[in-house]
């Protein structure tokens, strides 16, 4: 078999239903069993599938292109219809003229035009009025003032004379929804529409609900509820429960073909009915509470009798564009078993066994009435008692009050998600057992691209940590922890984490998402804030150096990561803004003014790097980035000038904060990681202010002094300026501050702070401890890029120059990594002991990559598949010294092997 084509995506998405965009992406990867092939040329065809009579008509063929990598084409052809499925493949060329073709994919197109939009938003009926549970008295300040959510339903007929041929439900809400037709749960997304800037854009969902419907009487109905629309959001208190509008909002849409082709359309309008249900409030961060006993059995189902409810209230339709979801919503992605139960005086504490975010589903005899089950959750114990402290005013607390109807039911809550590991239950009828509860996981639904592996156990539950805390970190926006009153998409937090979480999953389109709310966020003068969506109560006047930062970091790294230029095209505006803001506020280079709430090396440890010289440091980095990003898009004279500007505040930063010693400030790792990090210092004085570093960590006992700003930069820069021996053993330190003292206590995702609980100290303090956080997970890039070496050259987009440079771990026997590239799957294997080392790797189609092996080989002795390098008949010698070997090797899979003495 040669090339083939495999994971045909549309706008980053596989098979996505609603595609909004006037030219989507269709893109690709490829693998191939024969060495050396590459994709010389393309041949995309699409075909509209039109009415579902099966009839396509050809929409788009692109000819044949010539072009390799990044494999993807913008769509080309006559202008896309909405409510439309689109079959399209690819075909390729390698090098020689074979020829080969992946199987069809499809993607389908939303509402294209704001007139296709017939439904309207509908809320609250006048008559619409509280549940009050006959107990309510239990419930909390912050609870009691949570309305219920609301049901909304409609009947409508279609024709008898058969099953429809197509239908589909075009979904939104301000605030959360969940669609049902005919009894049956649409679909299954959580938490949709997701959270975006609801005031400029407000996602719509696509179902297809072709089986769910019947000929004759059918029922749609939908349950809405607060959300980020207007539950409780972030910590600010001043306008709890109310951010973006008083009351949660429908729009739905659904469009039936009917058997002879006629086309039928229900729509969200006045003549919808509403009533509470047995939700008697569903919130973020409090939780979520039912009354079984207030329950409407049958209220989705044709034929029930709603002549009680309420009419919905048709709302003015002004706010937000509605706009196509551009990623995949929150679904569940795992379920997790109980791993133990212990159960004292009526109080039963699960353990889960890990720190996950999502919620619990439990089974319970609903045998009396009344009786109030209570679910509470916690990231930790404390000795026995469940460990809450630290979720500030989040409850985190769900309800479930029996109604007794003798049945063995289920509660899971719909609309809130929490942080934990354990769950206590109270009020529980009976026994607990453990399979009575399992913990349901919830976060986007991303595609898994890496996985790396080792022979030490702790790196492993280390690697397992930064998984799990970037999964429990991707509920609707990059947030900076899943569990206490925040959760907000803070920026710096998801930049520095940024390269850790793109080895890890797909997050082009989830992350290109989220950018529109930062780019969004932008003031009129260029500055972004700290956080994005940014709470309209809460508004931030100017974001933190490294915060801000994020507005251009994130958008290159994407650009480098999936080679889709466009992201760099949406943000050029905002990315320069940014810079000419920093630039005018701060004349003489150095970053003093309009720095925010300039939070520095956030969570350092006894070294507090000037907040000046953190900020010029990324002043620099910036004003190089946006450099760069012009000449990518041509914009020669943009990029002269911000290409000046970052020579010149690096200038600024050397002669301000470096001595000529190569002390730079008062001598901070984090400050050397930046001048190093960020190439702002003269070789010469830079190997000097290396020796620095290198001594400061050994001073403190091996140890690090980084919060979460010098963290990523910090192995990187010892690996690259060659002492990944002190790398090494900065990770393998188990002693704090270090990644691995939370791994020896138990941890089973990334603290936020280094000593968030201490043997000495116990917990730090309760208003700011997570211990679900990404950031520090950051170490997690240079596992791959370093250790296990997988990067690419300068300049390279998409891995298309991929660099394969491993570093041995001598404590490590083996690492294993596979990574799935836009490019195609690079995996890599070494092992080594005291007399050889063994490389496998497999390179996907396309340019050679470069092998840089690790030093010390004896250069003459290295193998490829057993043979000698020399006269190797796929191997290239680049370079060879007796402390550094280079090879370029091409597609293909090849085992390099050499003695070490
Ligand atoms: C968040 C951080 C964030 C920071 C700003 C905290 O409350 O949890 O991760 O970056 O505020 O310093």
């Amino acid at each position: 078999m040669g090339l083939r084509p495999y994971r045909l995506l549309c706008d980053h998405r596989s098979t996505p239903m609603g595609i909004g965009a006037a030219k989507p992406l269709l893109s690709w990867a490829l693998s191939s069993n024969v060495p050396g092939l590459l994709q010389a040329s393309y041949r995309v065809h699409v075909v509209s599938l039109g009415k579902a009579d099966g009839t396509g008509r050809a929409a788009w063929d692109s000819g044949w292109v010539e072009a390799g990598a990044p494999y993807g084409a913008l769509y080309g052809g006559k202008e896309l219809s909405s409510s439309t499925p689109y079959e399209w493949s690819v075909q390729v060329r390698d090098q020689h003229g074979a020829e080969s073709r992946a199987a069809n994919s499809w993607f389908e197109t939303g509402l294209l035009h704001p007139e296709d939009w017939q439904a309207r938003w509908v809320g609250r009926g006048a008559l619409a009025r509280r549940a009050n549970p006959p107990e309510g008295r239990w419930q909390s300040r912050m609870t009691a003032q949570l309305p219920p959510p609301c049901q909304m339903r409609k009947e409508f007929d279609l024709d008898e004379g058969g099953f429809p041929r197509r239908a589909r439900a075009y979904v939104s809400a301000k605030g959360l929804y969940q669609l049902r037709v005919n009894g049956q749960r649409v679909g299954r997304d959580e938490l949709t529409p997701g959270w975006t800037d609801y005031r400029y854009r407000i996602p719509y969902q696509v179902y297809d609900i072709t089986t769910l419907l019947s000929p004759g009487r059918n029922a749609v109905a939908a349950v809405i509820a607060d959300g980020w629309w207007c539950g409780y959001v972030g910590f600010d208190p001043r306008q709890q429960a109310r951010h973006y509008g008083a009351a949660p909002a429908l729009l739905a849409q659904i469009v039936v073909e009917q058997p002879d082709g006629s086309s039928l359309v229900v729509g969200t309008d006045g003549t919808w009915a509403e009533h509470p249900g047995e939700i008697l409030y569903a919130d973020l961060l409090m939780g979520e509470a039912r009354d079984w006993r207030m329950s409407t059995p049958g209220w989705d189902c044709p034929g029930f009798d709603d002549s009680s409810w309420a009419p919905v209230t048709v709302l003015d339709d002004a706010t937000g564009q509605l706009v196509a979801s551009t990623d995949e919503p929150v679904r569940v992605a795992e379920q997790l078993p109980a791993r133990s139960v212990v159960t004292t005086a009526g109080r039963s504490i699960v353990d889960f066994g890990q720190n996950l975010v999502g919620r619990v589903r439990l089974r319970l005899d609903d045998t009396s009435t009344g009786q109030r089950v209570v679910l509470r959750h916690g990231e930790t114990l404390d000795g026995e008692r469940l460990y809450t402290d630290n979720l500030r005013t989040a409850e985190a607390t769900d309800v479930v009050i029996t109604a007794g109807t003798g049945n063995k039911r289920v509660f899971e809550p719909s609309f809130t998600t929490h942080g934990f590991r354990y769950a206590e239950v109270t009020g529980y009828p009976g026994t607990l057992r453990q399979d009575d509860v399992t913990a349901i996981v919830l976060h986007n639904d991303l595609l898994r691209v890496g996985e790396l592996h080792c022979s030490d156990p702790t790196v492993e539950q280390l690697m397992s940590n930064i998984w799990w805390g970037l999964r429990g970190n991707l509920v609707a926006v990059p947030t900076d922890c899943p569990q206490r009153d925040e959760r907000l998409g803070w920026t710096a937090d998801a930049q520095l984490f940024l390269a850790t979480a793109c080895f890890n999953a797909d997050l082009s389109a989830f992350m290109a998402r989220w950018l529109e709310d930062l780019v969004g966020s932008q003031s009129a003068d260029g500055a972004f804030s700290d956080v994005a969506p940014v709470l309209p109560t809460a508004p931030w006047r100017d974001a933190a150096p490294a915060w801000g930062d994020a507005g251009v970091i994130i958008p290159y790294h994407l650009w480098r990561t999936y080679g889709d230029r466009r992201i760099l095209e949406r943000c050029w505006g905002a990315m320069s803004a940014w810079v000419a803001h920093i630039e005018r506020a701060n004349p003489d280079l150095i970053w003093r003014h309009a720095t925010g709430n300039n939070y520095g090396d956030w969570l350092q440890v006894d070294a507090d790097t000037p907040r000046d010289l953190l900020a010029t440091a990324y002043f620099a980095r910036s004003a190089g980035l946006v450099a760069e990003v012009a000449s990518v898009l041509q914009r020669p004279e943009e990029a002269r000038r911000f290409s000046e500007l970052a020579a010149k505040v690096r200038r600024a930063f050397a002669s301000e904060f470096t001595s000529a010693d190569g002390t730079v400030g008062p001598g901070t790792q984090t400050g050397y990681l930046l001048a190093l990090g960020f190439d702002l210092l003269p070789e010469e004085l830079a190997r000097r202010s290396f020796s620095h570093l290198c001594k400061d960590i050994a001073d403190r006992g091996h140890r690090l002094s980084t919060g979460f700003v010098g963290a990523p930069l910090l192995c990187p820069v010892l690996t690259e300026r060659g002492r990944p021996d002190i790398a090494f053993r900065l990770l393998h330190q188990e002693e704090p501050p270090s990644w691995l003292y939370s791994v020896r206590h138990g941890a089973t995702t990334i603290w936020e702070r280094w000593d968030g609980w201490t043997e000495e100290g116990g917990f730090q303090t309760p208003q700011m401890n997570s211990f679900n956080h990404c950031a520090f997970g950051s170490v997690g890039a240079w596992l791959w890029e370093h250790v296990a070496g997988i990067s690419q050259a300068e300049g390279s987009v998409a891995y298309t120059d991929l660099v394969l440079q491993p570093h041995l771990d001598p404590q490590m026997a083996w690492l294993s990594a596979r990574y799935e590239s836009p490019r195609g799957l690079v995996a890599l294997r070494w092992d080594h002991d005291e007399d050889a080392f063994r490389l496998a790797l497999e390179i996907p189609p396309g340019e050679p990559a470069e092998v840089r092996l690790p030093a010390p080989l004896l250069p003459a002795r290295v193998a490829v598949d057993g043979e000698p390098v020399d006269g190797h008949p796929w191997a290239r010698l680049v370079m060879a010294r007796a402390d550094a070997m280079r090879l370029s090797l091409p597609p293909g899979q090849w085992e390099i092997s050499a003695p070490k003495r």
